[in-house]
């Protein structure tokens, strides 16, 4: 039952589990949490978890894990080679999946690496939906280049599209003919295209444009990180799977590829990762990279216990009424915050609620991070950690100039089975006082610039004394120890 009815008012999303352990949480005054910003140089990746209230920055390893998976970690058999749980997480993901063989990595990027170092060579080019940040980050790294080909609707913030992270077939064909086939390295379709705010990609796209890379000899590889979401956005937007369960989905999914990845850290509610492989001499040729980079073949760089945790989380990741609640809890906060007049990413799609910063605060320039500078607000605003994903998360082009992002955005990340309805309101409540003070937020500059990924471990600083300002107008509304 994904939805339950309410009687004397419109129902709201409901959690489908009950709470059995809890973390404590600190909301610090205003005052001391633009100290802590100063402190991590106003980049909230440097921020630490104890100085914030609802840390909403990312899902990735943060999902909770039900009582099931946490009982599985017992039974982990812990061995260097040959574990049992192995065998058991390989079989499981083989049943999901219907492919054979699996290489086991420590997280996503990981899967990356290795895909990257197989297929790419210098000039070759990637073709995408749309990147992710180290996807692509893996693929330039060894002089290859991405072709994103998203259909251009799928860029409009505000849209009613079901799936705006479907690729442009008619694109594809072009890049195919223009490029030619030998020099594509393979073609990545991306599941709740993370960095277009979690937007779904629908079966029928996946189909044809496999088809079409099938018709010139290109590899296929599916980024399964975010398919728990857009499973549900398959069957309950695609007309033709809505009578489908979601293990049959997956299974069609799974039969189109040659090749899938995922981060555990997001499918599966665990932390980890790794590639199903449908080829065995493709298997074996990869089987290298996993033991010089990540580990021996049975564990490939996770602890054991997470495996065992996985095997449990890929299985709820089947269930309806578990994948139901992250969409329903974002769709919300999204339809809420666009009644408040927010300029939102629609409609809302999996991993996040997604604000659209360019909107917000069309004063600030690209090149002064106008995403970077919500994210910093949104927490000197009421403790709430958000992550940028707009200018500031690309790399600078080879010439050194500034790569401005297509779309702007703060995401607000739910992980999985984490936050209450309560909780969900109070941040609709602090992002619609921030819109209504969004004349006072002003924009960043560097004073450290990493080279590659900069976002992580990059340092800023405000252009003016804005957070100051700010701060004092949220504590004149709100009071001193909020
Ligand atoms: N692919 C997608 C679509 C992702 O969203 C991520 C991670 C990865 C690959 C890499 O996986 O982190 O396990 O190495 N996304 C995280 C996020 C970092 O916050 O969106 P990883």
């Amino acid at each position: 039952m994904p939805e339950v009815k309410f009687y004397h008012r419109p129902a709201v999303p409901m959690e489908m589990h009950k709470v059995k352990i809890v973390q404590r949480l600190e909301l610090l005054p205003a005052a001391e949490r633009l100290q802590k910003m100063k402190e991590a140089h106003y980049n909230a990746f440097l921020l630490h978890n104890k100085d914030i209230f609802m840390d909403m920055l990312t899902d990735s390893g943060v999902n909770a894990m039900s009582d099931d998976m946490q009982a599985g970690m017992l039974r982990a058999d812990d061995a260097y080679a040959g574990s049992e749980t192995f065998y058991r997480m390989n079989r499981k993901l083989t049943e999901i999946f219907g492919m054979e063989h699996f290489l086991p990595a420590h997280q996503g990027r990981a899967c990356e690496h290795i895909i990257a170092v197989h297929f790419v060579k210098p000039g070759k080019t990637v073709i995408m939906n749309y990147h992710f940040t180290t996807s692509k980050a893996h693929i330039t790294r060894l002089g290859g280049k991405v072709e994103e080909l998203i259909k251009d609707e799928g860029l409009i913030p505000a849209s009613d599209l079901p799936f705006k992270g479907d690729i442009d077939l008619d694109k594809v064909r072009e890049c195919i003919a223009r490029e030619g086939a030998e020099n594509i390295a393979f073609l990545r379709l991306e599941a709740g295209t993370n960095l277009i705010g979690g937007q779904p990609i629908s079966y029928q796209n996946m189909k044809e444009a496999v088809a079409i890379a099938k018709e010139h000899g290109i590899p296929t590889v599916l980024d399964a990180s975010l398919l728990q979401d857009n499973l549900y956005f398959i069957k309950t937007r695609e007309d033709s799977m809505k009578d489908k369960s979601i293990r049959e989905i997956t299974r069609m999914i799974g039969d189109l590829f040659d090749l899938i990845y995922f981060s555990g850290r997001k499918f599966g509610f665990g932390r980890g990762g790794g590639c199903m492989v449908r080829d065995e001499e493709l298997f074996h040729n990869m089987e290298d990279y996993v033991t010089m980079f990540e580990g021996f073949l049975t564990y490939g760089g996770m602890s054991v216990k997470e495996m065992e945790a996985l095997i449990i989380g890929f299985e709820e990741s089947m269930d309806f009424d578990v994948i139901s609640q992250g969409p329903q809890f974002i769709r919300h906060c999204v339809d809420e915050l666009v009644k408040c007049g927010v300029p939102m990413i629609t409609p809302g799609g999996g991993l996040g609620a997604h604000i659209n910063a360019r909107e917000v605060v069309p004063h600030i320039p690209d090149h002064e991070y106008p995403a970077g500078a919500l994210t910093v607000a949104m927490y000197l605003c009421g403790g709430i950690r958000g992550m940028e994903r707009g200018t500031l998360s690309e790399e600078r082009d080879p010439d050194g100039t500034e790569h401005i992002a297509s779309v702007e955005m703060i995401r607000l990340a739910f992980p999985r089975r984490v936050f209450t309805l309560s909780q969900t309101e109070y941040v609709i409540d602090r992002v619609k006082w921030l819109y209504d003070h969004r004349h006072l937020i002003g924009g960043l500059r560097f004073t450290h610039e990493p080279k590659t990924l900069r976002f992580f471990t990059g340092r800023l600083e405000p252009v003016s004394d804005w957070p100051e300002k700010l701060v004092e107008a949220y504590i004149a509304d709100f009071g001193e120890d909020q």
